[in-house]
């Protein structure tokens, strides 16, 4: 195999093509008993293969073993520890896969008429309810299928208000330390993107912000806490001139994890705020999906709100379509029900003492990290943390010439998940953890110690961490290629990428 993003690959097992025997089966059929058909006869014979698939001849045995070693290569949440901050990578229970998978609830159609799929109206109905009630405000859409979706059914919305009052606004305003969708999300939406200072404690800078306030301004977005982990505490001031000036603010729920039960967007002054169900309300994600990014908005903001709206009338669900000013659908049929169906249960089996208990955990978790290593790693802002925090590896690179990307490497070796590395843009060799309410203490001492060894090898020999990872199926790939055009598919020795 050739290929410019060849990587070393560690593992000696042979792939399941190199176990192939001829004539070897998993199952074997009885013998035929009725006139076998030819070939040609059942398919045209421009479509029949000309030479055989070349699929490996394996038994059972074999198959089994190749998948679930497979299954192995990939760090997940069920393996070990996922501190990768932004991402809530808690652990999700399962009795939420089970009811996900409830015949009543999978083998629904969403062509099948409503007063057959009740049930399910139901789930998304209450859903709904929950969401309201935990971001204080009164009208939810459950349809974007993911954060950024959300924010793409919220700026549209934005703009919907603003053009119903015959006020055509160009700009909205994001923070520096923000989310990369938030700035792609709004020039998707067709406005210019402005950026706002961070202060020294991690803030919105006040001052500039006043300063960029202007009528053209259509709205602002801001995720609190945000990406550096700390709680805006001038939210109620930022959304009061926000108002002022004519905008809306837009929530990125993409942190709630770490204020349920506490604070809620509808109370800081929000008007618009987008969960996201696969982090907060424990759906396994990673990789691009699955997701759903439901969005709950005020009074006004809910004319333009996506159809279909599921509403309720004595005791009957149905599918609202009839919606004059909406913005229309954004997604195929109702959204990703069973993501939906996932974050129910977990709601109903955490219930609102238990939310609650989430966030604080989550948040202890963050702090217990941080007063650990804030002493072998730099701490830009030195405060309580909320549900994540930043270090910075900045001490590492400048005395040792270690970078952040080798200490997220050498992670690996412990059987550990990086955090998420150089995001936000704003710290220098940054380092976002964000352990989650899931993890033990001795998790998480376990992590220190990983950290503070691996600060101490920088010292002593730094050549040892560039080698990093040694443990791992595959060493250091080359990242844009790995995510960008993924070597997915094994040849033969003699084949190259153009045979492909
Ligand atoms: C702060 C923040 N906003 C928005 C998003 C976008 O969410 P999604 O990945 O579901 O599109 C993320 C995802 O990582 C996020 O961390």
């Amino acid at each position: 195999m050739t290929s410019e993003h060849q990587c070393e690959v560690i593992t000696n097992e042979p792939v399941i093509f190199e176990l192939s025997a001829p004539g070897r089966r998993a199952v074997r059929l009885p013998t035929l008993d009725v006139p076998e058909e030819p070939l040609d006869a059942l398919i045209p014979e421009d479509m029949l293969r000309t030479e055989p698939a070349g699929l490996p001849e394996v038994s059972e045995i074999d198959v089994i073993r190749h998948f679930t070693r497979l299954s192995q290569f990939n760090h997940g949440v069920d393996t070990g520890f996922y501190p990768l901050g932004s991402c809530t990578m808690k652990y999700n229970p399962k009795v939420n896969e089970d009811i996900a998978r409830m015949p009543g609830f999978a083998s629904i159609h969403p062509y099948q008429p409503e007063q057959t799929v009740q049930g399910a109206l139901e789930v998304m109905d209450q859903l709904g309810e929950y969401l309201k009630e935990i971001s204080g405000m009164n009208h939810v859409s459950l349809q974007p299928a993911a954060g950024a979706h959300g924010e793409l059914a919220g700026i549209l919305l934005i703009r919907a208000y603003h053009e119903a009052r015959g006020n055509e606004r160009h700009k909205i305003i994001i923070p520096d330390s923000a989310h990369g969708t938030n700035p792609a999300t709004a020039a998707m939406a067709g406005y210019n993107t402005v950026e706002v200072p961070s202060d020294d404690r991690g803030g919105v800078d006040i001052e500039a912000l006043a300063a960029i306030l202007d009528d053209d301004v259509a709205g602002l977005m801001l995720t609190n806490p945000n990406t550096l982990g700390v709680f805006d505490e001038n939210i109620t001031q930022i959304a009061r001139m926000v108002h002022e000036a004519g905008g809306l603010l837009y929530y990125d729920g993409a942190n709630a994890n770490a204020i349920m039960g506490y604070s809620r967007p509808g109370d800081m002054g929000f008007d618009i705020v987008h969960f996201n169900l696969h982090k907060t309300f424990a759906t396994p994600h990673g990789g691009g999906g699955p997701g759903s990014g439901p969005i709950v908005v005020t009074d006004e903001l809910a004319p333009y709100l996506p159809v279909p709206i599921v509403t309720q009338t004595d005791g009957t669900y149905r599918f609202e379509w009839d919606v004059p000013e909406s913005i229309g659908q954004l997604r195929s049929f109702y959204g990703n029900f069973g993501v939906m169906l996932k974050a129910y249960a977990y709601i109903r089996s955490m219930g609102a003492s238990g939310l609650k208990a989430a966030s604080a955990d989550a948040v202890l978790n963050a702090n217990y990290l941080m007063n650990a290593l804030k002493d072998t790693y730099y701490l830009p802002f030195d405060r309580t943390c909320m549900h994540e925090f930043v270090l910075s590896g900045s001490w590492q690179k400048k005395e040792h010439g270690v970078s952040t990307l080798d200490i997220a490497k050498a992670l690996l070796d412990y059987g550990m998940h990086p955090p998420t590395i150089y995001f936000p843009l704003i710290v220098d060799e940054a380092q976002m953890i964000e352990p989650t309410e899931t993890e033990s203490r001795e998790t998480l001492d376990q992590f220190i110690k990983a950290m503070k060894e691996i600060a101490e090898i920088a010292r002593e020999n730094p050549d040892a961490l560039f080698e990093a990872p040694r443990r791992t199926p595959v060493r250091r790939l080359d990242e844009g290629s790995a995510a960008r055009r993924p070597l997915i598919c094994w040849l033969p020795e003699e084949a190259t990428l153009q045979d492909e």
